[in-house]
């Protein structure tokens, strides 16, 4: 089964909208002959959304627009908080869910990111959902028991994962400049399917897309994407830049 790369910008709180216009004024139009060969997505910050929203809407909107998390929650007293109904109305397509800084700065644990998920999903917006062991989990013999529940539990309920992209991302190689090795990546990405497989089937796992994150660049990610269970890359760094994130995604597919 050959399954369409999926390169995704997480821009983490930097850019509001001025930056974000500069940006996608640039990669907008570089992008265009690269859609075709692999899905990208921006998630900007919440405030410059509205700006991405009208610049990918005309330029080009094959591109994807993520919010980097969303409630649980419909609507109400959740102070600071954004709905799926309201990024739905600026034509947001896709969510992170889980990422390692909202796990460990905020709080967020598998039964909430479950409950994001669900929302996600009933809302018809893609989640990337994120997992990752910690280096001490690694050391201590703790990844596919670490993976295996933050996956089992994160998708607890959700009887259809066609529309759910996941992604792994080793915690100790994120803004870290130390990334997984490709050999270290595509073994725990077939950790990581082997478990959506004994939890959905053979064919869901072999359609579900598994993106890796944790310093992709452009001098590794032609290696890192080339692995046979590597199916994209989620990007902090190396895609605050127009012209690195191009690089990047430019040597994988090539
Ligand atoms: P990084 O961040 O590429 O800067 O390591 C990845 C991420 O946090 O998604």
């Amino acid at each position: 089964m050959s399954r369409k790369l999926i390169i995704a910008a997480n821009w983490k709180m930097n850019k509001g909208p001025a930056e974000t216009e500069a940006f996608l004024e640039k990669f907008l139009a570089a992008a265009a002959d690269l859609t075709d060969q692999a899905d990208l997505i921006i998630a900007p910050n919440n405030l410059s959304i509205p700006t991405a929203s009208a610049l990918i809407n005309d330029v080009n909107p094959s591109v994807g627009l993520a919010a980097q998390t969303v409630s649980e929650n419909d609507n109400g007293a959740f102070t600071g908080e954004t709905s799926t109904d309201m990024l739905k109305e600026l034509f947001v397509n896709y969510v992170i869910i889980g990422h390692s800084e909202r796990r460990s700065i905020y709080g967020e644990t598998n039964a909430q990111i479950n409950a994001k998920l669900k929302k996600a999903l009933a809302a018809d917006i893609t989640p990337l959902f994120c997992i990752g062991e910690t280096l001490a989990e690694r050391e201590g013999g703790q990844l596919e028991t670490v993976l295996g529940s933050q996956i089992k539990e994160g998708l607890e309920g959700i009887s259809d994962i066609s529309n759910v992209v996941i992604a792994y991302e080793p915690v100790w190689a994120i803004g870290t400049g130390v990334t997984a090795t490709a050999e270290q990546a595509q073994d725990t990405h077939k950790f990581c399917r082997s478990v959506i497989e004994d939890l959905y089937g053979a064919d869901a796992a072999a359609a579900v897309r598994i993106q890796y994150g944790g310093s992709v660049k452009g001098a590794n990610s032609a290696e890192l994407l080339g692995q046979p269970d590597i199916d994209g890359a989620l990007v902090g760094g190396a895609a605050l830049e127009a012209d690195s994130f191009l690089e990047l995604i430019r040597n994988a597919v090539a």
